[in-house]
């Protein structure tokens, strides 16, 4: 495509446009994949706990991360039907899986995802429309590099079991697979694209820290030693 198309996606008329004129442009509608998320550091700075955070941190946040995606759906589906199926691709965030010390909004949407991914394939699988989600771990996106800096990346390094942190590459090999028809019998599946950073015991880097690779468990080295 040699145009592009710039929507909001906390405006649903904008979003209709986008999908109406992908739809006039190439003729049918195979792919959506709902990615767009506030990662505006000032609006996540604002995004703390539910004492402090105002209501309208909180109505941008769903505005945008969770109605954004619905609408995307929503004008989407009735043309993925009309070619007889297609596939559905949400961006999704490990925090929704775990609690955090802050973005409780940010959290909430990315949980209240999770649950429409699978309601979307659970509807219209046997209509030949297949819907997944990814959790990315650290990826070092433009927002990804502006809202995680200093100490937290090294936190976030060391809590992730592959040597690097996550790169754009990384989500775009994951959304090209489960869009594809390699994928053609997943579907209301959540893939972690995270290098590991949620599979383990939340531990991990204090007992690496204490007894480098090996487990603490047992007998330790010290106490071998006597
Ligand atoms: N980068 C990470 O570490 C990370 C981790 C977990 C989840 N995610 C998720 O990945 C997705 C992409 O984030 P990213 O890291 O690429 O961020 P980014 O800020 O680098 O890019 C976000 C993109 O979304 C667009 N966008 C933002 N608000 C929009 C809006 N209201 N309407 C339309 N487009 C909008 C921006 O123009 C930009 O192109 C988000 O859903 C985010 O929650 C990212």
């Amino acid at each position: 495509m040699t145009e592009h198309v710039v929507a909001h996606a906390g405006d649903v008329a904008a979003v209709e446009r986008l999908v109406s004129t992908t739809v006039q442009h190439f003729g049918r509608l195979d792919v959506l994949h709902n990615n767009a998320a506030i990662m505006d550091p000032k609006h996540i700075a604002q995004d703390t706990n539910p004492v402090d955070i105002e209501f309208d941190v909180w109505d941008r946040t769903f505005a945008v991360n969770v109605r954004g995606y619905l609408a995307g759906c929503k004008y989407a589906i009735p043309h993925m039907l009309e070619a007889g199926g297609g596939a559905i691709v949400m961006t999704i965030s490990g925090s929704a899986k775990l609690g955090d010390l802050g973005a409780i909004a940010y959290a909430a949407s990315k949980g209240a995802i999770t649950t429409f991914v699978k309601s979307v394939a659970t509807i219209y699988g046997k209509q030949g429309i297949r819907c997944n989600g990814i959790n990315p771990g650290l990826i070092r996106t433009e927002g990804g590099r502006r809202n995680v800096h200093g100490a937290m990346v090294d936190i976030q390094l060391r809590n992730t079991l592959t040597p690097r942190l996550g790169e754009s590459e990384d989500i775009a090999a994951a959304v090209a697979y489960l869009a594809s028809d390699d994928a053609a019998f997943v579907t209301g599946a959540i893939l972690d694209v995270d290098g590991g950073m949620l599979c383990h015991m939340p531990y991990m880097t204090d007992v690496m820290a204490e007894y480098g690779t090996t487990m603490g468990f047992g007998e330790s080295r010290e106490e071998a030693a006597v």
